[in-house]
């Protein structure tokens, strides 16, 4: 049996991307076949492409760090041949073969049963992006910050994947004053339909010079962009209040003093969908069942593509203006024989 699949290898150094098809071959014990419905397109998928992102060490590799669909075989009581299942993390499409191929292989600890409301296309629309967005909503929910409904909440990255979410949920939770950052101002019209009450540029809030400490503007701050934003950011939580660092879509080097921690209380919140706990993440996608699942209109938008259309849309992906998420679709429907559960 053959698989269709995206490979990346080395070509001169530099990561190059073929549409090939593999071999199906007898599978390993405690893992779990599954034939892929859904994958979508991740800051991190794209950066398999790019030459030294170091994201992947050992090619060749199959990226795509998501995926959804159905067992088709089973090394691992506890999943058996039908069941709807989704993965995200756990090095999937980094360091074992990812959701860029109609067949994966994963130990069943990467896996979560789709057991309830929650379809395959919905799992990929979640994706790792939903994850992430969720891991750090968790950190911050219970705050005293986000007590109230009108507690002014920013999150810049508003129109990616991960910042996609954070609004998609807190807009869903009731939350009616979240600054949205974005560098595309003509999606003011689709930001504030989805919830945002405000639509700013990241420059509207750089502080030139750098002060420890300006003007208390947001009680919670959703940051998926890093650097000298986040660098700012900082200076301009109000009292008590927290910041959740999930990116660096604009870079890694934080330049900051103690002073928005000592003077202010407020708390920095780390953020890694990565390794998140099996238990946590059962907890995470209980939430999506209930009420963190937006109503349609709050929804992140979504486009399908196919594998075949994947390779420019990943190399393009780090450069090009986005403001939906990518799902590459694979199989929409059960194969032939395998039980609905
Ligand atoms: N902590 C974790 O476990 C985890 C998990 C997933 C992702 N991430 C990270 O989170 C970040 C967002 O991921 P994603 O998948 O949501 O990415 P994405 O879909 O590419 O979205 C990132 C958004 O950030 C903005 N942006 C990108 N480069 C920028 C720059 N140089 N300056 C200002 N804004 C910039 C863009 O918005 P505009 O064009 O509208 O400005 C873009 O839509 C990435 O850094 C990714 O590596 C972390």
């Amino acid at each position: 049996m053959q698989k269709k699949a995206l490979v990346v290898d080395l070509v001169d150094e530099r990561p190059s991307a073929t549409l090939t098809t593999r071999p199906v071959n007898t599978l390993g014990p405690d893992l779990v076949r599954v034939q892929v419905a859904y994958s979508d397109i991740n800051y991190k998928d794209a950066l398999v492409l790019k030459a030294r992102s170091g994201v992947v060490r050992d090619f060749p590799r199959v990226p795509g760090i998501d995926f959804s669909g159905w067992v088709i075989e089973s090394s691992d009581h506890r999943f058996q041949v039908g069941d709807a299942v989704v993965g995200t993390g756990w090095q999937i499409g980094i360091q074992i073969d990812g959701g860029y191929q109609e067949i994966v292989d994963v130990p069943g600890d990467f896996l979560h049963p789709l057991g309830g409301k929650r379809t395959v296309q919905d799992a990929a629309l979640i994706g790792t992006a939903g994850i992430t967005a969720a891991i750090g909503l968790t950190k911050v929910l219970d705050s005293r910050a986000l007590a109230v409904k009108d507690a002014p909440i920013l999150i810049s990255g508003v129109t990616g994947g991960v910042g996609g979410w954070q609004l998609a949920i807190l807009a869903q939770l009731g939350y009616t004053n979240i600054t949205a950052v974005t560098r595309q101002a003509d999606l003011a019209p689709q930001l504030q339909e989805k919830g945002a009450a405000a639509i700013i540029a990241p420059e509207t809030l750089r502080l030139e010079p750098r002060k420890p400490l300006a003007r208390q503007k947001f009680a919670v701050v959703f940051d998926n962009l890093g650097g000298d934003f986040l660098a700012d950011i900082l200076a301009q939580v109000q009292q008590d209040g927290h910041v959740v660092s999930s990116g660096n879509a604009s870079g890694i080097k934080l330049t900051t003093t103690v002073l928005p921690f000592i003077l202010r209380g407020i708390t920095l919140h780390g953020v890694d969908s990565v390794n998140y706990p099996v238990d946590d993440r059962e907890e995470l996608w209980q939430l999506f069942e209930n009420n963190f699942w937006p109503e349609p209109a709050r929804r992140p938008d979504f486009t399908e593509v196919q594998l075949a259309e994947l390779i420019p849309l990943l190399t393009a992906y780090p450069h090009s203006a986005h403001h939906e998420r990518t799902l590459v679709k694979l199989r929409s429907r059960r194969p032939r024989g395998l039980e609905q559960k």
